[in-house]
């Protein structure tokens, strides 16, 4: 018998990650010029990495903390919410997960019944869509329209609700667009849940990252929305802490016991030496996250102005936050993303993302990074532009 006859229907029936896909084929290419990875390439703040440091000396991360994690952390967290998101929250309202990932996969567990569906749009990040069919969910992918900026269709929202609609879940700024969703759109959407009483799920984990005079905005800052919305966050991007496993959500206080009974059984408690490293993101010099930004602000203007010399290989959209592109292609082949993708890798030895990863209207698209050096966008630029005078 095959090991995965034992395998649960409900897991067998969810496609292998194509990012990791692409990632393991990475690196069997000498020398990639590497554009797939949504991971900052910067090291984690040496200040953060010292207070980490110094909790262990201390002996102060060998046991497992409060489940909803150290009540200073929490503090820092509130405090935070309200400067910045403009969320108002108390400590019961917070849970430290283990990163935005495990608090997105526990929020959905604890509102999705077998058979709810939730509104996603397309494209969007992948792992959403996993996180609705491990909790036996049915995802209903809602299409973005690209030629408006990947923005929502509002009517084509409201049409996809139903009477088992649960929920909408959202990243924002989106993850594989780019885009930051308008607060006039957010708003309605917030409409559209209160009408209907649904949930909303966001994630908010590139809300820092956001350029041209735009501002991030938490549908949480809405004070009619506070029961309808779980608010996911994370120091993976804003402090290049990917690593350390380390974010946290927003929720009612009568919702955190309830995905405090999912976060228990798979984790416990967040890692509690990254709990003290993300106090010391807190509460330090927030220089680091201007620095990242204005660096993902170069490297969006560097990546356009590349796509702008090859206006007959990519069209695209200009990401207003995260550090992510989502060009289509305009090449013959380019509809089979997958394919195009692996070919750019072997025989251009650049390594990008296909767009059929992140919902059927990703399809014919390939997701490029820009949390990279300069020096990788033009080794993968030139490549690309060889690569497409020598076979098309
Ligand atoms: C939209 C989005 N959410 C969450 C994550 C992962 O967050 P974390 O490391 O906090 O689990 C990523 C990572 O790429 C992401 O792009």
């Amino acid at each position: 018998m095959n090991s995965i006859d034992h395998g649960s229907n409900r897991v067998k029936q969810i496609p292998k990650s194509a990012i990791h896909e692409m990632t393991r084929l990475s690196k069997q290419v000498p020398d990639v010029a590497f554009l797939s990875w949504a991971k900052p390439t910067a090291d984690t703040p040496e200040h953060i990495k010292e207070a980490a440091i110094s909790a262990i000396k201390k002996g102060l991360v060998g046991g497992y903390s409060e489940t909803p994690g150290l009540p200073e952390l929490r503090e820092e967290i509130v405090v935070k919410l309200e400067r910045d998101n403009n969320i108002e929250a108390n400590l019961s309202q917070i849970l430290i997960t283990v990163g935005a990932i495990e608090g997105l996969a526990a929020a959905v567990m604890a509102l999705i019944d077998p058979g709810d569906e939730v509104i996603l749009p397309t494209p969007t990040y992948s792992t959403h869509i996993r996180q609705v069919r491990i909790a036996s969910g049915k995802p209903v992918l809602v299409p973005l329209i690209e030629e408006e900026g990947f923005q929502w269709d509002i009517e084509a929202v409201e049409k996809a609700i139903t009477p088992r609609t649960k929920a909408i879940m959202y990243c924002s700024p989106n993850n594989p667009t780019g885009t930051s969703f308008s607060k006039e759109q957010i708003s309605h959407l917030a409409e559209l849940a209160l009408q209907k009483n649904l949930m909303i799920i966001t994630d908010e984990a590139y809300e820092y990252f956001v350029f041209d005079g735009l501002k991030h905005f938490s549908i949480a800052s809405i004070p009619e929305m506070r029961k309808n919305v779980v608010s996911c966050y994370t120091f993976t991007k804003t402090y290049a802490m990917t690593g350390w496993r380390i974010g946290y959500l927003h929720a009612d206080e009568e919702l955190i016991p309830q995905i405090s009974k999912v976060h228990i059984p798979m984790a416990i408690c967040a890692p509690v030496v990254s709990q003290y490293a993300a106090l010391a993101a807190l509460q330090g010099p927030q220089d680091c996250v201007a620095q990242f930004r204005d660096h993902y602000l170069e490297t969006r203007n560097l990546m356009c102005q590349r796509l702008d010399n090859m206006k007959s290989v990519f069209e695209y959209q200009k990401p207003t936050g995260s550090y992510l592109m989502f060009p289509k292609i305009l090449l013959k082949g380019g509809q089979d993303s997958a394919t195009f993708c692996k070919k750019l890798l072997r025989e251009a030895q650049v390594s990008t993302t296909p767009g059929i990863a992140f919902g059927p209207t990703g399809e014919g698209h390939l997701r490029m990074s820009f949390c990279v050096p300069e020096a990788e966008i033009n080794k993968a630029f030139d490549r690309i532009e060889e690569y497409v005078q020598e076979n098309h």
